[in-house]
């Protein structure tokens, strides 16, 4: 009898790594799968649906302007509710470290769903950065059945924490999956966004790709991340920094308010995914505190410095191609013009590095399941 399977996401990264899933279980008529959206996020939420041709057959429509994480959490357990009874999963996939995936995950074990954990077992150990992030993880890593790591280190400390090695398997990230797909359609497919950045931006300039939204940088650390972003543009001839700002308004205030006229930064909305790594294969630096991004670029050759002060994702930083920053403007401006203008120093970071998988993640993570049917 066909199994039912649920994938819950609601966060533009969680939908741009569920969506190489999405596509799997689709194509496998011995599961009846279903897509669930709690819309954590919208806009930037549905620009990835929409590029990845995911209609969701469940929508709460979540989002609310400035939300905050009690109601939020509390919207999404009581939101699952009548979807996880209507449908009846025999499965429940959740994604990551977001309040989306610690909430649905939560809901779907009152559902008596088994819980499916993809990109299980990253860990800083320190519950304040990621911050919620570290704790959503750890959460639903301890209330899942079967935990999909993306690399060993991830599966060495589920395992540390004393989850079953027959319920762990290392897939590799499907970030990499989409990446793979994207990246070889965006050079050939007719993207309005695309076109619009090659009319509006200068490629005879060195481009240094910015995004930043981490909770535990709000405030002075935002401060901090403009201020070096400031220094960096005034510093380096024939320097265009683009920055297309995350929606969440205690990022878009700093940002605005600090760099808003500055000549050499261009502030730009969240880009839909093809145009967002169009720019990141074209770009030379990338500095971000994002946790895609970090595993990203690394696979298209691109130096990252990461503002953060920990990293779940230590693969790249031991590789050389992911260098901790934190968000001292100092040391954000020293690392950067560094590498702007040490040549030899660049070209051993931009060595093409591919720690976090190798497209098939998604593959690995269906085939598994269906074994378990
Ligand atoms: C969330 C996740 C974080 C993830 C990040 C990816 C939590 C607690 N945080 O952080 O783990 O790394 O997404 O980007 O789960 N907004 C919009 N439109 C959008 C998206 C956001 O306007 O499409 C604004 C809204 O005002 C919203 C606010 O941003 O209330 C914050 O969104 P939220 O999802 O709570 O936090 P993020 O900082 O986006
Ligand atoms: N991304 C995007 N458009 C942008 C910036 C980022 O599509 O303008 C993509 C990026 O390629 C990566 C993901 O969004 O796959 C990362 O999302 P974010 O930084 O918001 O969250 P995190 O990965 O830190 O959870």
């Amino acid at each position: 009898m066909e199994k039912k399977v649920l994938i819950i996401f609601g966060t533009r990264p969680e939908a741009i790594k569920m969506a190489p899933l999405v596509k799997e279980f689709k194509k496998d008529k011995s599961f009846n799968t279903k897509v669930c959206v709690t819309a954590q996020h919208r806009e930037m939420l549905d620009q990835v649906l929409d590029f990845f041709e995911i209609k969701p057959d469940y929508d709460l429509n979540l989002m609310k302007p400035g939300q905050n994480l009690y109601g939020l959490t509390a919207a999404i357990i009581t939101g699952l509710q009548p979807v996880l009874e209507d449908f009846q999963p025999d499965f429940v996939c959740v994604h990551g470290d977001t309040t989306t995936t610690m909430g649905s995950s939560i809901a779907a074990f009152y559902s008596g769903a088994k819980v499916c954990h993809i990109e299980a077992g990253l860990r800083t150990y320190n519950k304040k950065s990621p911050f919620p992030e570290e704790i959503n993880r750890t959460i639903t890593g301890h209330i899942a059945d079967y935990h999909f790591a993306p690399t060993q280190t991830s599966f060495d400390n589920l395992e540390k924490e004393g989850i079953a090695s027959k319920n762990i398997l290392i897939t590799g990230n499907t970030v990499i999956d989409a990446l793979f797909e994207s990246v070889s359609k965006v050079d050939t497919i007719e993207d309005p966004e695309i076109k619009k950045l090659k009319e509006e931006l200068d490629f005879t300039k060195r481009i240094i790709l910015v995004t930043g939204h981490r909770r535990e940088n709000h405030g002075q650390g935002f401060i901090n991340i403009c201020n070096a972003l400031k220094e960096i543009g005034e510093s380096v001839e024939n320097i265009q920094i683009i920055y297309p700002v995350h929606l969440n308004p205690k990022v878009q205030k700093p940002v605005y308010d600090i760099l808003g006229k500055q000549d050499n930064i261009k502030l730009i909305a969240p880009l839909a995914y093809p145009a967002f790594v169009w720019l990141m294969n074209k770009c030379e630096l990338v500095i971000t505190d994002s946790g895609g991004v970090q595993e990203e670029a690394p696979s298209l050759g691109k130096p990252v410095l990461v503002m953060r002060d920990t990293t779940e994702r230590p693969e790249a930083v031991d590789a050389g191609t992911v260098i901790l920053v934190g968000t001292n403007t100092k040391k954000i401006v020293d690392e950067a013009l560094g590498l702007m203008k040490d040549k030899k120093r660049y070209k051993l970071m931009s060595k093409l590095h591919n720690p976090y998988g190798d497209g098939k993640a998604s593959i690995r993570i269906v085939k598994f399941i269906k074994n378990l049917v």
